[in-house]
């Protein structure tokens, strides 16, 4: 009996060290010095941690830009980048609705009307399933805007941000040139 206590302390040792022996292994290489305003309690730090944390207004830009680059990557045909900026969108809304649930039951709407439609016209590859899911989703956002006294709503956008949809494959031929000639040097 004492034997297999004795076991079973053992295996709960190993468990935990091996655990936090791969967790500091993990952060080991990261240890800048912690910020200075952090100070206090565990309690106060967390507080202040979640003072600090992204607002809803925070993840409804985000959610902005992602459409912009859903809209302007499907347009092109970049499917793959189209589909990661539309599961980026959900998380998005998702991680809104946990910092604002006053706003949850609307965007558990937005996602369950046009997901997984959006993603399987992505997944289709075909232009016109895409403008289609698109238009959907872009007329639901304008739909919780409207409903929410928000007197602002996203625009179909005509440029991208990202490097990802814009930008050129000749400015790197035009680096790629420098590469060569300081080599050469
Ligand atoms: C639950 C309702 C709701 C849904 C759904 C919703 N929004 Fe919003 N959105 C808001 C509210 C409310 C604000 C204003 C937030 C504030 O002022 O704190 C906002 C603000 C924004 C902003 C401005 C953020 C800033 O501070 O610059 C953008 C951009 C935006 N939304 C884009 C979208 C897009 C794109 C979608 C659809 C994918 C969407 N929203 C869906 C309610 C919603």
């Amino acid at each position: 009996m004492i034997g297999r206590r004795v076991l079973t302390s053992s295996l709960i040792f190993i468990f935990v060290f091996g655990i936090f022996a791969a967790f500091s292994s993990d952060v080991a290489y990261y240890s800048p010095p912690p910020p200075t305003w952090l100070k206090g309690s565990t309690k106060d730090r967390v507080y202040q941690l979640g003072l600090i944390q992204p607002s809803y207004a925070d993840f409804m830009l985000w959610t902005g830009i992602r459409l912009n680059e859903l809209y302007v990557g499907g347009s092109r045909g970049q499917w793959e980048y189209a589909k990661h900026e539309a599961l980026k969108i959900k998380e998005n809304l998702q991680k809104a609705a946990l910092v604002d649930t006053s706003r949850r039951h609307a965007i558990e709407g937005l996602i369950s009307a046009n997901y997984p439609g959006l993603i399987k016209a992505i997944d289709s590859h075909d232009p016109d399933k895409f403008q289609a899911a698109f238009g959907r989703l872009y007329a639901s956002c304008v739909t919780c805007h409207t409903k929410k006294g928000v007197h602002f709503i996203p625009l179909i956008p005509t440029t991208s941000i990202s490097p990802i949809t814009s930008g050129s494959m000749e400015l790197w031929e035009e680096v790629q040139r420098h590469i060569r000639e300081e080599a050469q040097k």
